[in-house]
């Protein structure tokens, strides 16, 4: 089981829904977040001088999938999510040991899935 953190570009996000729906994944969470990358948050048309980071608007995609679903989840992602441009955003994807679904107490891919 993985969970696949997204930040991705706010305006992107039904771009990405309907990308991951496409590919039958449904379960997600999505908060608004604030981040920087490479560029330290500034873009190549700021002129002064950089002493800090520039926050930027993102979103924040959380999906937990069983293996079979890292890859096409992956891929959804980043067929929504890309223009080829910098900010388009990162993909994380982090080993998770279990997941519990509270109602039923399945736990593990069946309470994933
Ligand atoms: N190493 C990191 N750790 C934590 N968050 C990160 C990291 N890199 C990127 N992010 C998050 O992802 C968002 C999008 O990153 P971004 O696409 O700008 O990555 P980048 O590495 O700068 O690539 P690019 O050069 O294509 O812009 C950031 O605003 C930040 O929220
Ligand atoms: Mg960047």
């Amino acid at each position: 089981m993985k969970l696949i953190i997204a930040m991705i570009q706010p305006h992107k996000l039904h771009d990405v829904k309907k990308a991951l729906f496409e590919a039958d994944v449904y379960k997600m969470t999505v908060t608004n977040a604030l981040g920087c990358g490479q560029q330290k948050g500034y873009t190549e048309t700021y002129r002064g001088v950089i002493h800090d980071v520039n926050l930027l608007k993102k979103v924040r995609l959380e999906i937990a999938v069983n293996e079979d679903f890292v890859q096409p989840t992956i891929d959804a992602i980043i067929r929504g999510a890309r223009t080829g441009t910098i900010g388009d955003g990162k993909i994380f994807a982090i080993d998770i040991p279990d997941c519990i679904r509270i109602r039923t107490g399945e736990r593990g891919n069946e309470a994933i899935g």
